[in-house]
């Protein structure tokens, strides 16, 4: 058969194929719609050799569009649930270590607030469900939420606030680590302010911080600010709290025997 009529073969069998979601509504998988898209590249003389061209083709693919991904959510570490304890932590019932694995609460549009002192794995939990997240095809975005607001605040006087707003409204998960007391204007509040008004219901928030929500005024200035920013933040929202001692003291190599 030729390349082109295995693409109508595919094609065909791609339509009769199309998967069912939970309201039983068709949907075309990107693999699907790769397969599609790619066939009539494929030169091969025999049916067997262009299946394997096409699912190598199709291998590559995905491995490259989760690469990009992966690039583009900026990790400042990489870190997976590999050598992930699930220790020092209390999960709410609202959420379980499946979920979590399987970052499946960004369909949801839901958000997580990781809260505890510090070294008790936080960002290492926040980047291995980012990364999960890119692994399933989500676009992420991590940022340091100081660095997040000296960003915001650079746009703003470059003039590409807009075009920052733009390229963070693609993302499906944005992960705000070290949510802390810092000193940034109060300009620097309100846009952070913007950026939580606009995920809110539209896209999955992580937040990081050692910090008691009595506390966030410190970050906001703002009492009305800080009240509004938390209700957003809080609805559809899982709470996880870190306790125990620091991993890191536990793991350095100068703690006392
Ligand atoms: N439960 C865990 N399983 C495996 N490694 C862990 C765990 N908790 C912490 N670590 C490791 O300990 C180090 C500190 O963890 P991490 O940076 O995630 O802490 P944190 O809670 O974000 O701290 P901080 O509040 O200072 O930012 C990292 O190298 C991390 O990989
Ligand atoms: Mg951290």
């Amino acid at each position: 058969m030729s390349s082109v009529c295995w693409g109508i073969f595919f094609n065909r069998e791609i339509i009769r194929h199309r998967w069912l979601n939970k309201n039983n509504q068709a949907i075309v998988t990107d693999t699907a719609k790769g397969i599609a898209k790619n066939y009539s590249q494929i030169q091969a003389d025999t049916h067997e050799a262009f299946l394997a061209k096409l699912l190598a083709m199709e291998e590559a693919r995905e491995i490259n569009h989760k690469s990009l991904l992966l690039k583009q959510a900026q990790f400042d570490v990489l870190k997976t649930f590999g050598d992930f304890r699930f220790e020092k932590m209390s999960i709410p019932n609202s959420i379980d270590v499946g979920v979590l694995k399987t970052a499946s609460f960004v369909d949801k549009k839901g958000n997580l607030i990781l809260y505890g002192s510090v070294g008790l794995g936080k960002t290492h939990l926040a980047t291995a469900i980012g990364v999960e997240a890119c692994n399933r095809g989500k676009r992420v975005r991590f940022f340091r939420t100081s660095s997040f607001v000296n960003q915001l605040l650079d746009a703003k006087t470059e003039g590409s606030l807009r075009r920052f707003f733009k390229q963070l409204s693609k993302t499906d998960l944005i992960i705000c680590d070290e949510w802390r007391f810092i000193p940034f204007e109060e300009e620097g509040a309100q846009l952070l302010f913007q950026v939580i008004s606009e995920c809110y219901e539209r896209k999955s928030l992580i937040i990081t911080t050692n910090l008691e929500f009595s506390k966030w005024n410190g970050i906001f200035y703002d009492e009305k600010l800080t009240s509004a920013i938390i209700d957003r933040i809080i609805h559809h929202s899982h709470l996880i709290v870190f306790e125990g001692t620091s991993s890191r003291l536990e793991n350095s190599m100068i703690k006392s025997k």
